[in-house]
């Protein structure tokens, strides 16, 4: 798949906006941030310019400003991290403390308090059956991890049981065995125990049945019976669909039938994204493992998986370890940023405001009807552009003026996704407000305009 756009670095000179949640005072990037801009892109890899040039000053709640005066609402939580609100009080003031305390700023996988109170709140708040936790600080590690475990598992019940099923257009991170597991990529080579289904109901398929899985493993010759795990996205991040529930509860009862770990990788989902703690609630099913990260600490590297002993003891003392596994200040702000989500109703927020900014977004886009679709759950959405909607051609042009012009407007999106680069997500930290919705997408320059703009 061809790269994403980068960004241009040269100021654009824009309109002022002055409204209670965003303001826009000055050429943006401001030229005062161009040293740091350039900086940037003389010392770091081309890939990390994926992003729209704003240097972040300050973060709070829903909103990010730069040094200039510049404020925006933020639709990207930094790409689904800041869960329980930017710089949460609740956050700062624990990580404040824990420095103040003189405690050790790492302990390795020596035990520790923090390390301690954040496992015991991950079982307290999953399933009963998840009875097991190992922290680590990425997404892609964690899902790492689960394949092992579901490897192993399988390994050990038959050595013919090494298949990882997962989805065609799923992401799980820029890890080896990550990349097998998702979109192929050409560093990676074909590993023919990885094998990837259509994902129910998304962007290349209307076919929702889980039929299509059974007749798809016997297409490849592929025993149930050696299968070792399934891991898919709880809701594809590409276009933040979830499964049909019929086909999630299928899945679970063949992965129970086959002894195949089921595994939900919930690295953006989780953690009230989608009006659920945990987006595999919307199934009625329970996982055999699950792949935590961003949301957990809404701040600091920190990830985890969460799954049945039976899998999680599998490896003896020092084993399955990593040196930064559930390093001090991450686990503090973890248990914080969990606190705040559930002591803020922030779970209860994103329920309530998601099918109010799902309607809106569709109101806002039926004029574009044959070239926008528009879904989602709970506070995560997805704006997808199309040139030809009949025949599922992105339109990455257009999405990507959308993401550029937005910025002007003081509404601050991460860059195009999913397929060809043709979607926009929505994704505000869970802690977002009714009128800071309506200023955002009816305000001057706001959302509305920004779209009749780019599809004019
Ligand atoms: C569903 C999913 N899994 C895994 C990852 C990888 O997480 P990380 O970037 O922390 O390695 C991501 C990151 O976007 C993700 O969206």
């Amino acid at each position: 798949m061809a790269a994403a756009k980068d960004f241009g670095i040269e100021p654009r000179q824009t309109r002022v906006i002055e409204t209670p949640y965003r303001r826009i005072r000055t050429a943006i990037p401001h030229p005062d941030s161009l040293a740091t801009l350039r900086t940037l892109r003389e010392c770091e890899s081309r890939s990390m310019r994926g992003q729209p040039p704003v240097v972040w000053g300050k973060t709070h709640g829903f909103q990010v400003e730069d040094a200039y005066g510049n404020m925006w609402v933020d639709w990207s939580s930094g790409v689904l991290v800041a869960n329980a609100g930017h710089n949460h009080p609740r956050i700062v003031t624990a990580l404040q403390d824990y420095i103040a305390s003189g405690a050790p700023l790492m302990t390795y996988c020596f035990p520790s308090e923090a390390r301690a109170k954040l496992v015991e709140k991950l079982i307290h708040i999953t399933p009963k059956e998840l009875d097991r936790v190992f922290l680590l600080t990425t997404g892609a590690e964690s899902v790492e991890v689960a394949i092992k475990l579901a490897r192993t598992h399988g390994a050990r019940l038959n050595p013919k049981k090494r298949y990882v099923i997962s989805y065609e257009g799923g992401f799980h991170g820029r890890t080896y065995g990550a990349q097998l597991a998702g979109a192929p990529m050409e560093w990676v080579d074909p590993n023919r125990y990885f094998v990837q289904m259509p994902f129910p109901g998304s962007i290349d398929t209307d076919d929702k049945r889980f039929d299509m899985f059974a007749n798809r493993l016997k297409e490849m010759s592929i025993a149930p019976g050696d299968v070792a795990g399934v891991i898919a996205e709880t809701f594809q991040g590409r276009e933040a669909k979830l499964m049909p529930v019929e086909y999630a509860q299928a899945l679970r009862a063949w992965c129970s039938e086959h002894k195949a770990a089921l595994i939900f990788d919930e690295v953006q989902a989780g953690f009230g994204r989608t009006g659920r703690l945990f987006a595999f609630e919307h199934y009625g099913v329970v996982p055999d493992l699950v792949c935590c990260g961003k949301g957990i600490t809404s701040s600091l590297p920190l990830s985890a998986v969460v799954g049945r002993a039976e899998y999680m003891d599998q490896f003896g003392p020092g084993e399955m370890t990593s040196t930064h596994t559930g390093s001090p200040l991450p686990a503090v702000a973890a248990l914080a940023s969990i606190e705040a989500i559930l002591g803020d109703k922030l779970i209860e927020n994103a329920a309530e405001l998601g099918p109010y900014l799902k309607a809106k977004l569709v109101n806002i886009a039926r004029p574009y009807h044959d070239q926008i679709e528009v879904g989602g759950v709970g506070l995560v959405m997805a704006m997808v552009f199309f040139n030809n909607r009949e025949e599922r051609k992105p339109d990455p042009d257009k999405a990507f003026q959308f993401c550029e012009e937005s910025l002007l407007g003081g509404n601050l999106f991460f860059a195009p996704v999913g397929k060809g680069y043709g979607a926009i997500k929505f994704c505000p930290p869970l802690c977002i407000t009714k009128p800071a919705i309506d200023d955002a997408l009816y305000g001057p320059a706001g959302i509305k305009d920004t779209l009749t703009k780019v599809m004019s």
